[in-house]
């Protein structure tokens, strides 16, 4: 039988889809949508940003009083996983990698957040305790950049918020060795199995390969989008012991 390929082209940002294949007047007939390269069309993406500006006067003195003003306002104006942050941290040779991991806390000593300590940034925080943390609230044309050193938080800290989470999530931290190779998900899901069913009638202690950090910010950037990319860039660098404040270039 022949086939008659018959294909549109003409909408953007997609990929190529099979819109109909089936036998008409004898024809084996494929009809393909081509929904455009978006390869081509990202560099041509430009978006004009018109949701506020940043002014000095209006700063906070203290950039994680700031911090939490701007998290209020996410909030109020619903941005979605708006707690959600990429965590960028590297070996002690300098070798960068980058994830993104949730926000859990943030008190006057810095950003909190939880993980696996023998995770592969465990392990780099672990030989080089230092990382900086990229929030981007795309609806609010904000992004803020948070460096500094990073230390665990006590033991009492993680012990309360891994209790804190549902149950299951927390057999998962048990059964889970995060950033290892593991046989199959199968295997993953019924040793997940196994253990809550073991602790059904019983709490789960805390782990204590799982725990918390806390950033302690030495430099902040808070950043908005304007028009034609003069966006405002104002930012914090802690200068023994003090804030020092000054807008940058965007
Ligand atoms: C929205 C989102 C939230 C996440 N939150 C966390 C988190 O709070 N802690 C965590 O360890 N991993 C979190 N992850 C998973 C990490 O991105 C990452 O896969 C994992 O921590 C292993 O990273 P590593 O191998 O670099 O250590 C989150 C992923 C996404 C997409």
């Amino acid at each position: 039988m022949n086939t008659l390929l018959i294909e549109v082209s003409g909408f953007t940002f997609s990929i190529k889809q099979l819109l109909f294949s089936g036998v008409i007047n004898g024809y084996f007939c494929k009809v393909i949508l081509h929904m455009g390269d978006w390869k081509k069309d990202i560099a041509s993406f430009h978006h004009q940003f018109e949701a506020g500006e940043l002014n000095e006067s209006e700063m906070d003195k203290d950039p994680i009083l700031q911090f939490e003003k701007w998290f209020a306002i996410a909030m109020e104006q619903k941005v979605e996983e708006q707690n959600s942050f990429v965590l960028s941290t590297a070996t002690l040779t300098g070798i960068p990698s980058a994830r993104v991991v949730l926000l859990k806390s943030v008190d006057a000593n810095g950003f909190i957040f939880f993980t696996n300590y023998e995770s592969r940034k465990g392990k780099e925080l672990e030989e080089n305790p230092f990382a900086s943390m990229t929030f981007y609230w795309p609806t609010l044309h904000r992004q803020i950049r948070i460096e500094g050193e990073v230390k665990r938080v006590t033991e009492q800290e993680s012990k309360e918020y891994f209790h804190s989470r549902p149950k299951a999530s927390q057999a998962g931290a048990w059964v889970s060795p995060q950033s290892s190779p593991i046989s199959s998900r199968k295997e993953l899901e019924e040793k997940h199995a196994a253990f809550m069913s073991k602790h059904e009638s019983q709490e789960i202690p805390a782990p204590e390969h799982w725990g918390g950090y806390r950033i302690l910010p030495k430099h902040i950037e808070f950043w908005q989008g304007r028009t034609n990319r003069l966006h405002d860039r104002l930012a914090y660098t802690l200068d023994k012991g003090k804030w020092r404040i000054y807008r940058m270039a965007p």
